[in-house]
């Protein structure tokens, strides 16, 4: 009885200490819904943006959103299993990003409405700005 109960423990402790990485493991697929804000360079009046994340997933490879950078500061494409970073950790004013990434809002809108441009889905502001 004992040896059962410390072998669940362990089993508890394991699934602890997976869940406190689990960002960097391929398994982490994120919240299904968001609702996306900036918060660095935020507008004085601010704009939510709804983003059903998993309705996205079911057709979409991670790396069409996803990706990160390198020690030279470059776009480093996603690989399974990396860390994902919210997109504002990069695209802030004071990273001196290029103009059309330079803010969260810049970056979402060339990701977003360039791919529901391309995909012919709607780019009205209120498909995301509920
Ligand atoms: C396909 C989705 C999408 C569409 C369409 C879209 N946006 Fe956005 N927009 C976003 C996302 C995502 C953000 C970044 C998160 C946020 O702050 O809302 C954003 C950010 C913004 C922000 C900055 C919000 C802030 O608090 O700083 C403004 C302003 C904005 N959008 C205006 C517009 C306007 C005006 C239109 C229509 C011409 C539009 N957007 C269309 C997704 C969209
Ligand atoms: C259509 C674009 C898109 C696709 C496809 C996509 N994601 Fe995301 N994902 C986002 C956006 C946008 C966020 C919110 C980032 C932010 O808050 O700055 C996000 C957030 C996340 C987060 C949470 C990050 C955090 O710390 O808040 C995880 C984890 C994640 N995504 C994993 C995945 C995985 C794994 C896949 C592929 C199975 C995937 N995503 C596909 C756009 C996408
Ligand atoms: C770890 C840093 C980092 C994070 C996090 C990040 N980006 Fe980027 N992103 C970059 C870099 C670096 C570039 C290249 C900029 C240049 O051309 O100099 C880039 C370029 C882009 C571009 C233009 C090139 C292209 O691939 O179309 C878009 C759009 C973009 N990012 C959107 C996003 C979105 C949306 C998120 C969040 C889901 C995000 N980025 C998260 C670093 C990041
Ligand atoms: C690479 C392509 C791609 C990117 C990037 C993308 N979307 Fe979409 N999005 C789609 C497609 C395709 C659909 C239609 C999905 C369907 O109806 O099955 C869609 C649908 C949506 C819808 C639901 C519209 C409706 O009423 O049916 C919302 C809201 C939305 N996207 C918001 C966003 C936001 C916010 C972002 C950026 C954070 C984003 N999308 C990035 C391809 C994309």
């Amino acid at each position: 009885m004992m040896k059962k109960i410390v072998t669940y423990a362990a089993a508890f402790a394991l699934t602890l200490g997976l869940g406190l990485s689990a960002n960097a493991m391929a398994g982490d697929k994120g919240p299904a819904e968001m609702t996306l804000q900036a918060t660095v360079d935020a507008a004085a009046k601010a704009k939510p943006a709804m983003f059903p994340h998993a309705k996205h997933q079911e057709k979409l490879a991670c790396g069409e959103c996803h990706h990160t950078k390198g020690a030279d500061g470059k776009q480093v494409a996603y690989t399974e299993g990396m860390k994902i970073e919210k997109c504002e950790t990069c695209h802030n004013k004071a990273a001196g990003m290029p103009k059309a990434v330079a803010t969260f809002k810049d970056a979402a809108h060339t990701n977003c409405k360039g791919c529901h441009k391309e995909k012919k889905v709607s780019t009205k502001c209120d498909t995301c700005h509920k």
